[in-house]
């Protein structure tokens, strides 16, 4: 039986976003948290550096803000890099209230005392972090208060498949009213009224073969976001982190920038460093400068990794900074402390994404979009290592703000229609999902990676259209499942990265292509992609 769920807030994402913005908001109102997987299941359960602010005497707002500004290519929007950047330490010291406990400088204690460690890009150091596991740090702390929170409903195991508008139920105007929800145990869709709705649903970068993300990184918020109608901006600049572990049994591990912070080298398999020739700033040159280089460096030798190297620190030092990483790297059969590690870059985060304003609004009234889902202008053309944590807290501060004041205007739908299953039946042929699944993973790794083409760009194109027409065709006829619900939102996002990719005839930050390697003056700052059902009544001034 389908059931019907209502809350004042639904929040879809059990990441550093939507948990954050659910314990600021349930002391006020009912709040339901949507996951994929168990609740803290996410991007931020895994990050590993830390969290950028200005926290320490010497550093100061105007160099982070120029930092952030010089990694975005240009096309950062300036108010809204300030204001989140003079809003850092007030959400840093907003997590340590909620308990999340941050490495010290040993021996010492207080507010002052915190170790801040390094990452490219940063003309200081600024990142404050739990040793090299920040995201558990977090996420387990925030987690458990969510899940003990009398006023907050969780939701696990649960996928949204779309959002409810006023538009889709043939109403006036464009609010949003809730959304539809498949339970993966049973497979039942279920239909969940709320007065507003908060995607919180990360980034998209499952869309590519490699990638540092967790499998719930399926783009699925900003496809749902554009099929209800928001715009979605800046899709071609995906950041590909260039140190991910290379071992055919490590599916997914990330070797922090911060080992670079501390030191780290990157080596060809002969033992020479090469970043020098690249840029001055060498290892902790921003992401975009670094992967690019490793990449070169791959097709050049015909190599399948570089090596990551810090065994010329103490191995003290080395255990005591990176425990885990060690740890991890140890039953691969590498120790740190000894040995260089074979890395590789891989798809690591969405810059692009719903449209908000400075509040989290998008287009949709109603609708909030926050932490990687959105594109907020705080990371232009590429992103400021360890400035994402941070963008999700403090737009999970200014949402809840305008939430709280706004709920009362906001309408909770009584009779949302049930889901209609009238015209489907179960699927005979599920090996059309994984299929699909491989083919468009690899072709956008081959096609729109770090290094693009117009030629390959045309080639990818070609074949998600041709994708798209098979998945529409396969979602009208059968029940949806977990699979088939992601891939659908990862075909979308492919397209949207691979159309965004086409229209920017340059070279900037995150998109480098070897048909117009120049960065041009005046160039349109974002890459804007307006659906079909956009309306500018409800939209966002962004
Ligand atoms: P996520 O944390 O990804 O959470 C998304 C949530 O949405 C999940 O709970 C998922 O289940 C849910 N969801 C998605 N779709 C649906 C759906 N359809 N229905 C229901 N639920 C859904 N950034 C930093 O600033 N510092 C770092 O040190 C750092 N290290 C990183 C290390 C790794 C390995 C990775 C992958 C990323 C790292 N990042 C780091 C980036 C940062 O972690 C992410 O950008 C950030 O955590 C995104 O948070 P979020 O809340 O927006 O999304
Ligand atoms: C890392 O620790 O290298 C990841 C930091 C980030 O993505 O911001």
């Amino acid at each position: 039986m389908s059931k019907k769920y209502s809350s004042d807030v639904l929040i879809i994402g059990g990441g550093l976003a939507g948990l954050s913005t659910a314990l600021r908001l349930a002391d006020q109102m009912k709040v339901a948290i949507i996951s994929k997987g168990p609740l803290t299941e996410s991007a931020s359960l895994y990050a590993q550096g830390g969290i950028a602010a200005v926290l320490d005497q010497e550093d100061s707002f105007s160099t982070h803000i120029e930092d952030t500004l010089n990694a975005g290519g240009g096309i950062c929007n300036p108010e809204v890099v300030e204001s989140v950047i003079k809003r850092g330490p007030q959400n840093i010291q907003w997590l340590i209230e909620q308990g999340v406990l941050f490495t010290r400088e040993s021996g010492e204690d207080g507010y002052g005392c915190y170790h801040l460690t390094r990452e490219g890009g940063h003309s200081r150091r600024r990142v404050i972090h739990a040793k090299d596991a920040t995201g558990k740090a977090v996420e387990m702390t925030l987690g458990e208060k969510v899940k003990h929170h009398k006023n907050i409903t969780v939701f696990e195991d649960h996928i949204v498949v779309d959002l409810i508008t006023s538009a889709k139920l043939g109403q006036t105007g464009n609010q949003c009213r809730g959304a539809y929800i498949l339970e993966r145990s049973s497979g039942k869709v279920h239909s969940f009224a709320a007065r507003c709705v908060v995607l919180a649903t990360g980034g998209a970068n499952k869309v590519y073969l490699y990638t540092t993300n967790p499998d719930v990184s399926t783009g699925d918020g900003i496809a749902m976001a554009w099929r209800a109608g928001c715009r979605v901006a800046n899709m071609e600049f995906i950041q590909f982190h260039p140190t991910c572990l290379y071992h055919p049994k490590a599916k997914t591990f990330l070797m922090t920038e911060a080992i670079r912070g501390e030191g780290g080298k990157l080596r060809l398999p002969d033992g020479s460093s090469f970043m020098e020739q690249f840029d001055s700033r060498a290892e902790l040159a921003p992401r975009d400068v670094v992967a690019r280089a490793i990449d070169h460096e791959m097709k050049c030798l015909g190599i399948d990794h570089v090596l990551l190297d810090i065994s010329h620190k103490p191995a003290n030092f080395i255990r005591a900074h990176f425990p885990n990483i060690y740890a991890r790297c140890l039953e691969y059969g590498y120790d740190m402390t000894k040995d260089a590690v074979p890395v590789v870059p891989a798809a690591h985060y969405t810059c692009g994404g719903v449209m908000t304003d400075i509040n989290g609004r998008t287009d949709i009234d109603g609708l909030y979009a926050i932490g990687e889902t959105a594109c907020t202008g705080l990371h232009g053309a590429n992103r400021l290592a360890s400035n994402s944590l941070l963008e999700c807290l403090v737009f999970s501060e200014s949402a809840s703000k305008d939430i709280l004041e706004k709920l009362p205007t906001y309408i909770l739908s009584k009779h949302l229609p049930d889901w209609d299953e009238s015209r489907v039946t179960n699927s005979d042929e599920e090996v059309v999902v994984s299929h699909n699944w491989d083919e468009l993973r690899r072709f956008m790794w081959d096609y729109v990676g770090i290094v693009r083409t117009n030629k390959r760009l045309e080639r990818a194109k070609s074949r998600v259209d041709l994708l798209q027409r098979e998945i529409d065709d396969y979602y009208g006829n059968f029940r949806v499942t977990n699979d088939l619900l992601e891939l659908r939102n990862l075909a979308q996002v492919a397209d949207m990265i691979i159309r965004c990719a086409m229209q920017r005839h340059e070279s900037r930050g995150l998109h480098y292509t070897l048909d117009y390697p120049e960065t041009m003056d005046n160039y349109t700052p974002d890459t804007i992609l307006i659906p079909d059902n956009y309306s500018p009544d409800t939209a966002i001034s962004a």
